[in-house]
């Protein structure tokens, strides 16, 4: 075997910082999280949603910083053999899988939603969009561009896709410096503008609707602001919270674990981790927080904004901002800079995706990255298809479920086991302090310790005992959907082997070179 190239590393310490809150502040921020807030009761999502902030969340940005950061100093970027150097045992690279395969899944579907954000900017300002008055029209408008209302096709949505996809490939093609850590360099910035525009358009709204005197956007804050305790007690909303937490931080699943593995062992993680997550969640609760509840609420009251999510996760983003950017001054403006902003936050996020993969293939089988993203790229347009051609079968939906739900549950509490018991609490400790500045308060030991992996132990055994069954068995699903959610669950099941393959090809290749 050759030997091994030295690998990439980020420019500056702002870059590094950039390139992760380029990875947490996404379409979660955005789009997931209101939706996620409206559908569980608004004011009592966010209680359930903070614990989990302070008990899952930060514990496991600095666990999964300090790990990526550990596995890079022996010339590993992704999961399966940064939990081999971790604690030498035959099966655990198994299950690092997930931190490659949980990653390639989500970037499926989120390259291919990303791209409709691009589509509609462009429709934004052609007219088209901003002309369609009702719910009705405007729904219609959405099926037609996903292909799913009779006689339409995907052509439109196909050539998006096609430009979107190429531009997260030549990011990637370019490096992680010139690359992925140029876009994030103006591109966070950028969005964080225009965020902020939109967001402070939205609060000026003056909306007066004689029939109803109580919509408008001070109780719009108020639905997501007003602590409701009567739901602590429903497993469901800690569950969504929880996954939400996880999405939203990008953890749980590899992606930090491979921009972290590019730092150098003196580079500080407790302090770059806390201000990439302080970001994340500005953008969300703050900014994300403050454009599509209080603008739906003003508009269409309380029911109506619950509707709207209740009735599809895109509703809200889609639907509900260009109808109201459609009765503003100045509409199209704004609906461009939503939808741009939209796309600036996916594509920063998507590029943090791919690259566990890359690295994976790039560190265990020695290629260059030029190869390493080539290789990505086919695999991955190949897998796009079924999410494109069979949206409306479920197909979407199943996916995000299994890795943009479940892995990351399973994957975050592999990582909390694994440093904090296996590799041991003391040494995790002293790797997490090495060449910080701040140091974490000591209560955090027990937290990480005891309370985050028991917490996590908890949500997946809710889950299991109360959907685990109804879910295998395909309870909710539509007879139609069956047979391609069935095909769904095959090629999931058949990827992860695929990758399991490589990366036992890759331990033996290591083990006679
Ligand atoms: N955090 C991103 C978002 O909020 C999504 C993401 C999840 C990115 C997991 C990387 C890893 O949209």
């Amino acid at each position: 075997m050759s030997e091994q190239r030295p690998r990439e590393k980020w420019g500056t310490k702002l870059g590094v910082i950039m390139a992760v809150a380029g990875s947490a502040v996404g379409l979660g921020n955005f789009l997931r999280f209101p939706v996620q807030a409206v559908q569980n009761g608004g004011g009592a999502f966010m209680i359930p949603y903070f614990v989990s902030l302070l008990l899952l969340g930060i514990p496991l940005i600095w666990i999964e910083w300090a790990i990526g950061r550990y596995g890079g100093l022996f010339g590993h970027g992704s999961a399966p053999f940064i939990f081999d150097k971790l604690w030498k045992n035959r099966v655990l690279k198994y299950l690092g899988v997930i931190g490659v395969f949980g990653p390639v899944v989500i970037f499926i579907y989120y390259v291919y939603i990303e791209s409709w954000l691009l589509g509609y900017a462009f429709f934004a300002v052609s007219g088209k969009l901003l002309a369609l008055s009702t719910p009705e029209a405007m729904k219609g408008f959405l099926l037609t561009y996903q292909g799913l209302s009779p006689g339409s096709n995907l052509w439109t949505a196909y050539i998006f896709f096609l430009i979107t996809f190429a531009v997260n490939t030549w990011i990637l093609y370019r490096g992680l410096k010139g690359g992925i850590e140029w876009l994030c360099n103006w591109a966070m910035p950028l969005l964080f503008v225009f965020a902020i525009v939109v967001a402070a358009r939205v609060l000026t709204l003056v909306v007066t609707d004689p029939a109803h005197p109580d919509w408008n956007i001070i109780n719009g804050l108020g639905f997501l602001w007003n602590p409701d305790f009567s739901v602590l007690g429903d497993s469901k909303v800690w569950l969504a919270a929880a996954g939400q937490i996880f999405f939203t931080l990008s953890v749980g699943i590899g992606a930090i674990l491979t921009y972290a593995s590019y730092l150098s062992h003196g580079d500080d993680v407790v302090l770059s981790g806390t201000t990439a997550a302080a970001t994340n969640e500005f953008a969300e609760v703050i900014l994300g927080g403050s454009i599509v509840i209080p603008a739906a609420f003003a508009f269409f009251g309380p029911v109506g904004a619950a509707q709207a999510a209740g009735s599809g996760a895109f509703n809200l983003g889609f639907v509900t901002m260009p109808l109201i950017f459609g009765r503003i001054p100045l509409g199209e403006l704004f609906a461009l800079l939503w939808f741009l902003l939209l796309f600036l936050a996916g594509i920063t996020s998507s590029v943090s995706l791919a690259e566990p993969a890359i690295a994976f293939v790039r560190d265990e089988f020695n290629l260059v990255r030029s190869r390493a993203v080539s290789f990505f790229a086919v695999a991955t347009f190949i897998l796009c298809q079924p999410a494109i051609f069979f949206l409306g079968r479920g197909v979407v939906d199943e996916l995000d479920f299994w890795a943009g739900t479940f892995c990351l549950v399973v994957f975050a509490l592999a990582e909390t086991i694994i440093f904090v018991w296996l590799f041991g609490l003391d040494r995790a400790w002293e790797e997490i302090h090495h060449g910080a500045e701040l140091r974490i308060p000591r209560f955090y030991r027990f937290i990480m310790k005891y309370v985050t992996p028991l917490f996590l132990i908890f949500i997946l055994g809710f889950w299991l005992i109360q959907q685990g069954w109804p879910t295998l068995m395909m309870h909710g699903v539509s007879p139609d959907n069956v047979p391609y959610v069935l095909a769904t669950r095959l090629g999931l099941v058949a990827l992860f082997i695929g990758i399991a393959g490589l990366v036992r090809l890759a331990y033996y290749r290591r083990k006679t070179a």
